[in-house]
């Protein structure tokens, strides 16, 4: 799905990333972890195609994006969700609109609008809330609308900066929740965190960056010092990429049963020292040549 081969990418002399190697396949769900000033911006901003590498390769959906002509960049944005932990939501249009725009930008016909964002706000719990503004949200529903806009357009990959962020902890677990729901029915999750409890409490694949150089790449937690846990893959039947209410509920019954058992066996310390940084600074919102304006 996004493969980096050898990417290096320097700022005069700053470093952002340095023969960076990653292989992200159809499916997975990825944290992306390191201090501030490691890289992890960069490497985002790479697979948007906002920034190039000086060299290396990067394949996005099988295509190496580092060649591609600047007017296929929208194709490319749009196999891509993006979260934020701001949530970047229009304050002047409704939770629908919020939706409806992101598909408005790309001409999606009337029908297809009408049919797609009741599903999509459905999907993600917050059908009942079509017609608030996002001011009348709870900040955990505007996150679940910053989502639900990130897969209205059916997105291969849904990249979250830091998506729980600006949330309180049970708040930020119910989002996780969502977003493992959204993955196991098949959309690839890459995640920007600095939340050291939810990445030891999740137990997914975490890619972790310092100095611009691919430290560490394992399943389990957020860092060195904690040891490997034990691997209980979870496995849901019929694994597809279409997304279906019903189906995602009984899937996430299967997923709450199987990580309340393997809490019960490995409780994830807390650690209130985890920190968060700033998120994204270009954006499909702010960044001039972009699909949603
Ligand atoms: N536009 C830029 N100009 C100069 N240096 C930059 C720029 N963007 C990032 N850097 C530098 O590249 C390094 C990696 O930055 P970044 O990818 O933003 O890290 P992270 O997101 O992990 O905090 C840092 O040393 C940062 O100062
Ligand atoms: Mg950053």
């Amino acid at each position: 799905m996004i493969v980096f081969n050898n990417v290096t990418k320097k700022y005069g002399s700053n470093v952002g990333l340095i023969n960076a190697s990653v292989h992200i396949n159809s499916g997975d769900f990825v944290f992306l972890v390191g201090p501030s000033g490691a890289g992890k911006t960069t490497f985002i901003r790479l697979i948007l195609k906002e920034i190039e590498p000086d060299s290396g390769r990067i394949i996005l959906a099988g295509k190496d994006i580092t060649k591609i002509r600047k007017r296929e960049i929208p194709n490319i944005r749009q196999k891509i969700g993006m979260v934020f932990q701001d949530f970047r939501l229009l304050e002047k249009k409704t939770v629908y609109e919020n939706v409806s725009f992101a598909m408005e930008v790309l001409h999606k016909s009337r029908k297809e609008i009408k049919e797609r964002v009741p599903y999509v706000l459905d999907l993600v719990g917050i059908a009942d809330k079509a017609n608030k503004y996002p001011d009348e949200l709870s900040a955990g529903e505007q996150q679940r609308v910053g989502i639900a806009r990130a897969l209205v357009n059916k997105p291969r990959v849904l990249i979250c900066d830091e998506p729980t962020g600006n949330l309180d902890p049970i708040t930020a677990m119910d989002i996780m929740r969502l977003l493992e729901q959204i993955n196991v029915r098949g959309t690839t999750v890459l995640m920007v965190t600095h939340a050291k409890d939810i990445v030891d409490k999740m137990n997914k694949r975490v890619v972790a960056i310092d100095h611009g150089q691919i430290v560490r790449d394992e399943e389990g937690s957020y860092g060195f010092e904690q040891q490997k846990e034990e691997e209980d893959d979870i496995y849901i039947p019929g694994f597809t990429t279409f997304l279906d209410p019903a189906e995602l509920r009984a899937a996430q019954a299967e997923i709450n049963r199987k990580n309340e058992s393997k809490r019960n066996r490995t409780a994830a310390p807390h650690d209130p020292s985890a920190y968060y940084d700033d998120s994204l600074v270009n954006t499909y919102l702010d960044g001039g040549e972009d699909v949603y304006e």
